[in-house]
Formats: structure tokens, C-alpha cells, sequence
């Protein structure tokens, strides 16, 4: 283990997801500990801005989905600036918000493509340099989701249960090899994805502030925060592993508001 500092200095991560979002916040923290980064994503216009906002050193185009560029994707990073290292999984999207019996199969369908083929297939290509190394550790983005049933999102929740069983095989199969492999469960993050549910009217924030022992939703920082954290040597003995990133939001199973129960200070409490 080098030194003690929770720093990636010349390591090379790769990003997916990181023209936006939770991605693009793990990125920017990724490289502010002095990782060399390459951000993967779909949509070419908003990865350039990233690539500035960021301070990433390359981008590469592509569907996580197709197996064909997830391996181009893992090649041109390993042509510019070197076989990455670190993987972070955050490419994703979510539901069409409809109950089972109202679901369109391929929209379905299409959600486990992007969420839990696209994590498969990025480990999958990223994996051979990183056994061969000995060395390398991963993190994917699944969800609160995945833990326990929300009505209507049966497509994202069961993509997000597939990372986190993704997360503990492959913790299996490449720890003998040295590789880690983690996942984080964000509870609702202000991103782009949920700010559109929030306009939508599909979500309630104030509900789900409400809901949540913390009382407000999280910052896209907060997630980055916690993936650095398992990316680094200071979880040198943890794997296979799906940490929540949720203020709270799993360990919570009473009925009502988190409010009903408040002790302290009389202060109205802080909502995001
Ligand atoms: N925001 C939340 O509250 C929240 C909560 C739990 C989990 N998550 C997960 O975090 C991850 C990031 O979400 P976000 O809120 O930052 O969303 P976002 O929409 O802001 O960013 C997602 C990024 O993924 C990219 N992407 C989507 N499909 C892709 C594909 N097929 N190939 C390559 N790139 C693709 C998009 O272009 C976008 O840049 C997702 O996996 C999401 O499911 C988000």
C-alpha cells in the first residue's frame, strides 16, 4: 500500500457515464487526486464540456451496451493515455415509470441494456489489463432501488439488483487476482436524470426529503466522495461490497415521516 493519502497520482481511471451526473461529479473528483481520466459516454456534446469542467484528459464515444464499443472504448484509453486501473460504472438511465402489466417488453429490455449489460461489458473489456496487472479496482452505480420494491420501476430496480450481484461475483472472480470490485447505492441525487423527474412531476422531492433520516436529497459530490473512497488503498480489504449512499434511506423502515421521531434541536430541519 503507498503511503496513506487517499490520492490516485498518474493512475489511469475511466469513467463511463461522466459527461454528466454522478459520472461526471466522480470524474471531477477523480482527477482533482490526481488521476489521469478518461470520461466514456454516449452523447459526444455534453463529454466536451465535461472534458473542461472536469479536467479529464481524453474522451472516448460510445454505448455501453454494445459490446463492440465497449471495447473500442477501453482501447483508445489504453492508446492515449494507458490501460486504466480504476473503472467506474455510472452510465445509466432510468425507468419508463410504468407498473409490469403496462410495460413495453423493449423498453424494458432497454433498461437492463444500458444499466446491467453496460456495466457487464465495461468490466468485461476493461478486465484483461487489469488481471494481468494484479492490480485495479472497480466501482459500479447501483441503487436504492435495487434493494427493496418501488412501484413502477421494476426494469431499473431489477438492473440495479443485476450490478449488485455483478459487483459480488466479479469480487470473486478477481480478488485471487488482486482486483477489487465494489459497488455504491445513491439514494436520490441532484443530477440532471432527477432533476427531469422532478419537473416531470414523477418525483416529489419534498416526499422524498421527508423519507430520508438526512432530510434532503444528495449532492452528486457526496456519491464521488464515496466512490474515491473504494476506488483508494483505504479500502485495500474491501470488496464485493455495495455501500449505500443514501442519508440513510435503506435503514429507515417506520411508517410516516422521519420528522414524526425528531429529537434536538427545535430548528426547522434543512432540506435540500
Ligand atoms: N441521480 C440519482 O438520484 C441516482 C440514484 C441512484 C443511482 N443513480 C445512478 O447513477 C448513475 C448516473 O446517474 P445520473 O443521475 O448522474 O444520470 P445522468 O443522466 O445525469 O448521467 C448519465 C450519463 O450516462 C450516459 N449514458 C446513458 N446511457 C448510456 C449508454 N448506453 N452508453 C454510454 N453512456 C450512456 C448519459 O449520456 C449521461 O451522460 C446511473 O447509473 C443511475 O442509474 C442515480
Amino acid at each position: 500500500m503507498s503511503g496513506m493519502d487517499l490520492r490516485f497520482d498518474g493512475q489511469v481511471a475511466m469513467v463511463t457515464g461522466g459527461a454528466s451526473g454522478i459520472g461526471a461529479a466522480i470524474a471531477t473528483r477523480l482527477a482533482a487526486l490526481g488521476a489521469r481520466v478518461a470520461l466514456a459516454d454516449r452523447n459526444a456534446e455534453s463529454m466536451a464540456t465535461a472534458l473542461t469542467e472536469t479536467g479529464a484528459e481524453m474522451i472516448t464515444e460510445g454505448d455501453v451496451s454494445d459490446a463492440a464499443d465497449a471495447a473500442r472504448m477501453v482501447a483508445e484509453c489504453e492508446q492515449k493515455i494507458g490501460e486504466p486501473r480504476l473503472l467506474v460504472n455510472a452510465a445509466g438511465i432510468a425507468d419508463q415509470f410504468h407498473i409490469v402489466r403496462d410495460s413495453d417488453p423493449d423498453g424494458w429490455q432497454h433498461v437492463l441494456d444500458v444499466n446491467l449489460r453496460g456495466t457487464f461489458l465495461m468490466c468485461r473489456a476493461a478486465a484483461p489489463a487489469m488481471l494481468a496487472a494484479g492490480q485495479g479496482a472497480v466501482v459500479n452505480v447501483s441503487s436504492i432501488v435495487a434493494a427493496t420494491g418501488f412501484p413502477g420501476r421494476s426494469a431499473y430496480g431489477v438492473s440495479k439488483a443485476g450490478v449488485d450481484h455483478l459487483t459480488k461475483a466479479l469480487a470473486c472472480e478477481w480478488g485471487p487476482a488482486g482486483v477489487r470490485v465494489n459497488a455504491i447505492a445513491p439514494a436520490y441525487t441532484r443530477t440532471p436524470m432527477v432533476q427531469e423527474l422532478i419537473d416531470r412531476k414523477t418525483l416529489d422531492f419534498g416526499q422524498i426529503a421527508r423519507r430520508t433520516p438526512l432530510q434532503r436529497l444528495a449532492l452528486p459530490d457526496e456519491m464521488a466522495r464515496a466512490a474515491a473512497f473504494l476506488l483508494s488503498d483505504w479500502a485495500s480489504y474491501i470488496t464485493g461490497t455495495v455501500l449505500p449512499v443514501d442519508g440513510g434511506w435503506q435503514a429507515y423502515g417506520a411508517a410516516g415521516d422521519v420528522d414524526r421521531f425528531r429529537i434536538g434541536p427545535e430548528a426547522e430541519p434543512t432540506r435540500a
